[in-house]
C-alpha cells in the first residue's frame, strides 16, 4: 500500500500538503495524518482526492505513537513520503516566556526536534528507493535571533538533521529535504504572537504557494527548500554575514 504520512495536517502547511500530494503522487494508495484536533482531520478527510487515516493525538506523548507502531507493523506500508509538519513557535525572550509559561519552551524542543526525529525513526524501516522526507525547518534555521531564540535553535536542529540524515540516505535513494520559508501566512501566529516586524509582515507567504514549492524541490531531490527572493536573500545573507553583526542588527531593529 502506497502511502504518505503528513504530521501537523489539520491547519496550516500541514493540511496544505495532504491537499497537494495527490497531484504530486498520483498512485497513493493512502495519506496517515496526524494531529491532536480530530474535527479538522476529519473534515480535512471528507474533502481529500486520496483515502486519508485520522492519527489523532499529541505528538509530544505516547498514545499517538503505539496507534501508529500497530499500524505500520500490521500493514507495513509503502511510504512514499513523510512530512514532518507538525511544530509551533513562541516569540519574546526567553525569560520573558519562561516567566509567563516555564514549560512551553522545552515542550517546544519535544515537539519540534524530538518528535519529528522519533516520526522519522519509525517510518524509515518502510521507506524505499524513490521514497522522500520532507522536513518543516524554517528560515530561522539560518542564525540565531533574540526574541525567538528556541525557536530559532529547534530549527537548526531540524536543518542541520535534515541535511546529515540526507546525506546518509543518498546510497538507498531516499530524498531528504529541508523547508525553510520565512513567515507564512497560518495559525502559527495564533500560537506564537502577532508579528510585530514590518519587514516579516512584508515578506509573508502564502501556504499553498510554499507547499507548492517544496513538493516541487523535494521531487528535484534537493535537500533544501527556500520560497521566495526575500528569504533567499536572507540564506545568501546569513552565510557572508558573521551571525555576531548579524544579532547586532537584530537587537537594534527590535529596540
Ligand atoms: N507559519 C510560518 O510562518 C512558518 C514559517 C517557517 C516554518 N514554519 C514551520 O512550519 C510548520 C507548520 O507550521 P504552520 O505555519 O502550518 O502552523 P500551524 O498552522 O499552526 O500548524 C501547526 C500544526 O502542528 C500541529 N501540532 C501542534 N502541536 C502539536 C502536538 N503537540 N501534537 C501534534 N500536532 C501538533 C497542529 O495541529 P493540532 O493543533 O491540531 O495538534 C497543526 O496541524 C511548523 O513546524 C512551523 O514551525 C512555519
Amino acid at each position: 500500500m502506497k502511502t504518505a504520512v503528513v504530521t501537523g495536517a489539520s491547519s496550516g502547511m500541514g493540511r496544505e500538503f495532504v491537499r497537494q500530494i495527490g497531484y504530486f503522487y498520483r498512485d497513493l494508495d493512502e495519506i496517515w495524518v496526524i494531529a491532536r484536533r480530530k474535527e479538522r482531520l476529519e473534515r480535512l478527510a471528507e474533502n481529500s482526492r486520496v483515502q486519508v487515516r485520522i492519527f489523532d493525538g499529541d505528538l509530544r506523548k505516547k498514545p499517538v505513537y503505539r496507534k501508529l507502531y500497530t499500524a505500520l507493523k500490521e500493514e507495513h506500508p509503502d511510504i512514499r513520503m513523510l512530512v514532518n509538519g507538525a511544530g509551533f513557535g513562541k516569540s519574546g525572550t526567553v525569560e520573558k516566556i519562561a516567566g509567563e509559561d516555564p514549560k512551553i519552551q522545552t515542550d517546544m524542543v519535544d515537539l519540534n526536534c524530538r518528535a519529528l526525529t522519533r516520526m522519522t525513526l519509525m517510518c524509515l524501516p518502510y521507506m524505499s528507493a524513490g521514497s522522500r522526507i520532507i522536513n518543516l525547518a524554517s528560515a530561522a534555521a539560518f542564525c540565531p535571533q533574540p526574541s525567538f531564540a528556541v525557536y530559532a535553535a529547534t530549527k537548526s536542529y531540524v536543518l542541520s538533521f535534515s541535511r546529515g540524515l540526507g546525506a546518509e540516505l543518498q546510497k538507498r535513494g531516499i530524498c531528504v529535504t529541508a523547508v525553510c520559508p520565512g513567515p507564512v501566512d497560518t495559525e502559527f501566529f495564533t500560537v506564537s504572537g502577532a508579528l510585530n516586524s514590518p519587514l516579516k509582515k512584508l515578506t509573508m507567504a502564502k501556504a499553498p504557494q510554499v507547499v507548492h514549492q517544496a513538493l516541487k524541490d523535494s521531487r528535484k531531490r534537493k535537500a533544501l527548500s527556500v520560497f521566495g527572493l526575500p528569504m533567499k536573500a536572507v540564506h545568501v545573507g546569513t552565510k557572508l554575514i558573521p551571525h555576531g553583526l548579524i544579532l547586532k542588527i537584530e537587537e537594534r531593529l527590535s529596540e
